[in-house]
């Protein structure tokens, strides 16, 4: 093959495979005390350009302040409301009644997800209520009461938690959805999504599996480029070079053992604590949403899904710290479980960002961060090529 055509097929390939866009937000819980009204939130969010946000536990004002702005909506219904869900179908309607029908479509709201962690959350919890048995229901029930309301446009999912279904995140090829919540919930649920063109929802915390495995260097949970950052799957012969690359594909193995592994994925919180013990050299929070930001606006994806995961939420706006204690019954939207009283928020109360990290200038970033990206390939294959025929000459 002549090597012009190796670099128009090299340039095609990439034009297709290189032009992932992951949508970049942010969860914000409006009924936290003490944080600015949700108009200044929702003005000084446009501001700064941030095109998405996860409302957990949302309020009627906090879904209609992002009317006519371009930021979309994830709505998390509260944990407490599934098993009225799953038995009533008005309560679903009552529901949707409140918090979408009055503001949809001038607030963009983008999927709902029905509870948040609800299996984690059960079992710690005294409720009487068994997901297993709850939670297709209530999310079905829902779907129905959007359609009676002739609202086809948005999707309805809801939202696991890493650590607590998977089996194991490395090598990424081995993992698989724990049992029972994989033969109880998960497949039903990735039918269902899969007939409604919805989406796969995970909190997906590097922090955590750092957090639990003392091998692991805290550069490869940051996305530092390090030449001993990496882990090879010797399955796939894929080599990882960060963490939550390493985590995504674990949830995409996972699927595909279920033959779903074309159904999008949404990383409904991810983030980094700020002021964790033994951290007190350089600043970790920031490192990592750094990395983060910039390997979403890389295009590249992840090596086993092209296209990367379709949006991803920095967990959080505002420090939460209390209601984080989960025998807080309140707290039942809150899904960070773990790891002690931290604090999450990028913002201070008076709205400034604690990072230097920017989400403006999207556009420009993405577009370089292409560029270079396609140059790379390209050089790496352009050298690989002819050594590959020395070999097989
Ligand atoms: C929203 O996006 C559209 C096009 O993407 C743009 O024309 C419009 O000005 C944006 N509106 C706001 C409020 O940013
Ligand atoms: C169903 O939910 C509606 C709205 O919350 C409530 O008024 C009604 O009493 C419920 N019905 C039953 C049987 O629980
Ligand atoms: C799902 O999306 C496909 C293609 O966009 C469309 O043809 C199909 O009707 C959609 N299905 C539902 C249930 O919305
Ligand atoms: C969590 O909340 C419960 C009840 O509100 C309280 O008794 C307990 O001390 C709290 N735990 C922490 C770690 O704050
Ligand atoms: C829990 O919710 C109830 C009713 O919504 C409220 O009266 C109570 O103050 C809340 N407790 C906490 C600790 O937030
Ligand atoms: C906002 O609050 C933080 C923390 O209290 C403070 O360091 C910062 O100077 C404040 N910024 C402005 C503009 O008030």
């Amino acid at each position: 093959m002549p090597p012009f055509s190796l670099y128009t097929t090299l340039l095609l390939l990439c034009a297709t495979a290189c032009t992932a866009t992951t949508t970049v937000g942010v969860t914000y819980n409006p009924s936290i005390p003490n944080i600015p009204p949700p108009e200044k939130v929702a003005s000084t969010l446009q501001s700064l350009h941030i095109q998405a946000v996860h409302l957990l536990d949302p309020t009627p004002a906090a879904v209609r302040v992002f009317a006519y702005t371009n930021i979309s909506l994830l709505l998390s219904v509260p944990n407490d409301l599934v098993p009225s869900f799953a038995v009533n179908r008005s309560a679903a309607t009552l529901w949707l009644y409140s918090l979408v029908l009055p503001y949809h479509p001038r607030t963009r709201i983008s999927l709902i997800s029905v509870g948040s962690d609800v299996i984690t959350a059960a079992a710690s919890s005294d409720a009487a209520s068994d997901p297993t048995t709850t939670l297709i229901p209530a999310m079905n029930n829902l779907h129905l009461s959007l359609r009676d309301l002739g609202i086809r446009s948005i999707p309805v999912s809801t939202t696991f938690s890493f650590i607590n279904v998977m089996t194991t995140s490395f090598p990424p090829s081995f993992a698989e959805f724990q049992e029972p919540v994989n033969s109880l919930i998960i497949t039903p649920l990735l039918q269902f999504l899969d007939e409604t063109n919805s989406s796969f929802l995970i909190n997906l915390f590097p922090y955590d599996v750092y957090r639990m495995n003392s091998e692991i260097p805290v550069g490869y949970a940051l996305f530092q480029e390090n030449p001993f950052n990496f882990r090879d799957d010797t399955v796939t012969g894929v080599r990882y070079r960060n963490l939550f690359d390493m985590m995504v594909d674990a949830v995409i193995a996972a699927m595909a053992v279920l033959g779903k592994e074309n159904i999008p994925v949404i990383v409904t919180e991810t983030g980094w604590p700020n002021e964790a013990e033994s951290e007190a050299i350089g600043n970790y929070a920031e490192m990592y949403l750094k990395g983060l930001l910039m390997h979403l606006r890389s295009g590249m994806g992840t090596p086993l899904k092209n296209e990367g995961v379709a949006e991803a939420y920095i967990y959080q706006l505002f420090d939460e710290i209390d209601l984080k204690n989960s025998s807080n019954k309140n707290g039942t939207s809150i899904s960070r479980s773990g790891f002690g009283r931290q604090r999450w928020g990028i913002m201070h109360p008076n709205m400034t960002l604690k990072y230097r990290i920017a989400f403006s200038g999207s556009q420009r970033i993405l577009r370089n961060g292409n560029y270079l990206v396609q140059m790379q390939m390209l050089l790496a294959l352009l050298v690989l090529v002819p050594i590959h025929r020395i070999f097989t000459a």
